[in-house]
């Protein structure tokens, strides 16, 4: 392992557990004192030089990273090369973007050495004890390592979560993809906390309780649950709850955001998790934000409703929100598995996502159905089950959007949803109008109705 950082120190000492010999190399040599200092008396040795590090390999090599995306990576390889012989593999399991590690990929496939991609996620505790693991590359590779991924993997109805699922970038795309989904339930649940903050006026112990709550039901999922247990944390310096006391603007390392680029790019959509991207980032103008808030001052009525009723609509919400967010991230999924030729099996990326991720919920039961039943569905709406699902709780996410619309609270993931459901379900939309228009001031032509082929028209005078 190289990057002995705490997601590197946990694959080690969660691969030690099972009983693999590991080698850990790190250039700041603290990081390799503590990898020694935890590991104890397991089979894991640390070294402070790279030469000494390859030295206590076993040949044919495989050296997995855990470093920063983008150049870190590049530097490591640049120290590995000159140490590996050919048919050595590398495995990168980093936040890589996908599109270099193509490059990487071809590179080092030129030297003779084996290159995979590997997402992982699970965050610190997920390495430690069972993260869900998405590798792509060369197949043959794969199998050599296919045994400690198969161990250290997070376990869901006792299979691993780890799956050879394609060829050069698909692992990290995969993981791309997750991260994707992952910024869109993330902003889905801030959204229902907001609503019933200001709202409802609701306190963090209510708010802690309704998630574990909905926790215990069919929204049952890794996100909800920690968000109960953010609830009840209280700050040591003020003795109040931390929530409250963490500045309102959210950062990113960058892979939500590259969903939406190659999104944008094969012509996907998935608003909500573009808007929660988006959000993200109207949440870092916090100095504007607050400027602009005199200005726009209007007060947030108070609730006078059905406090339960409305608790429950946007339970339902959440739960249309999230179908709706899977069903956009796989489509993505699907059309990227076409256009970059990985032939991924979505209904093995949704059973290993069961278990270990960040999206991990119950609701990948059902999409992992769907797709055992139709491999090839182009869109998880169109399944008979989750589609009903969604459809039963869309006049409770129009409550939800309308009651956020009316108190001025923003809810734009929630928001996007209900538009993009309403699209998807309306077979006429207005494109022809903008069909038109392009025609009109641009002589970008149009379909017709009612006959083949391309059409141009003369338009009116002005
Ligand atoms: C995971 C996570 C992880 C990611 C963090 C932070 O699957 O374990 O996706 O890989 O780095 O969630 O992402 P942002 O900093 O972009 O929010």
């Amino acid at each position: 392992m190289v990057g002995l950082g705490v997601m590197g120190r946990n694959i080690v000492l969660n691969l030690a557990d099972h009983g693999h010999s590991v080698a850990g190399y790190d250039r700041d040599s603290a990081q390799v004192a503590a990898l020694r200092k935890e590991a104890g008396d397991r089979t894991v040795q640390g070294a402070e030089k790279m030469p000494e590090f390859a030295g206590l390999l076993r040949r044919p090599r495989a050296v997995m990273m855990l470093v920063p995306a983008g150049a870190p990576v590049d530097a490591v390889i640049r120290d590995l090369l000159p140490l590996l012989d050919r048919g050595d593999l590398i495995i990168d399991g980093g936040n890589s973007h996908f599109k270099d590690t193509d490059l990487r990929s071809t590179t080092l496939a030129e030297r003779g050495i084996d290159f995979i991609g590997v997402g992982v996620s699970g965050g610190e505790y997920g390495a430690r004890h069972g993260p869900s693991i998405m590798p792509g590359g060369p197949r043959e590779a794969y199998a050599r390592v296919q045994p400690l991924f198969e161990a250290i993997a997070a376990k869901a109805d006792d299979s691993p979560c780890v799956a050879w699922l394609g060829p050069r970038s698909s692992g990290h795309y995969v993981k791309m993809v997750h991260n994707g989904i992952e910024y869109a339930l993330m902003q889905l649940i801030a959204e229902t906390y907001d609503l019933m903050k200001r709202g409802l006026g609701m306190t963090d112990d209510e708010m802690g309780d309704v998630y574990d709550g909905w926790n215990r039901g069919e929204l049952n999922s890794y996100l909800v649950e920690i968000t109960a247990r953010i609830f009840r944390q209280k700050d040591e310096k003020t003795g109040k709850r931390l929530v409250d006391v963490i500045l309102d603007e959210s950062r990113q390392n960058g892979t939500g955001m590259w969903t939406s680029q190659d999104a944008m790019d094969l012509q996907v959509p998935l608003p909500t998790i573009d808007v929660s991207l988006s959000t993200r980032n109207l949440s870092a103008l916090k100095s504007e934000r607050e400027a602009a808030a005199p200005l726009f001052a209007r007060p947030i009525p108070k609730f006078s409703g059905d406090r339960g009723a409305f608790q429950a609509q946007l339970r339902d919400a959440l739960y249309a929100g999230t179908i709706a967010t899977f069903a956009q991230g796989m489509a993505l999924l699907s059309k990227a598995s076409e256009h970059y030729k990985y032939d991924l099996d979505l209904e093995t990326i949704a059973r290993i996502w069961r278990g270990g991720c960040i999206i991990r919920a119950q609701l990948l039961e059902p999409i992992r159905a769907a797709y055992r039943a139709k491999p090839d569905q182009p869109n998880l709406l169109l399944d008979p089950g989750l589609g009903k699902a969604v459809m039963a709780r869309q006049e409770s996410l129009r409550t939800v959007v309308g009651a956020a619309a009316a108190w001025g609270i923003a809810a734009p993931a929630l928001m996007t949803t209900l538009g993009y459901l309403d699209g998807y379900r309306s077979a006429w939309m207005p494109a022809n109008l903008v069909q038109a228009q392009r025609d009109n001031f641009g002589s970008h032509t149009y379909e017709r109705i009612d006959a083949k082929g391309v059409f141009h028209t003369q338009w009116g005078p002005e």
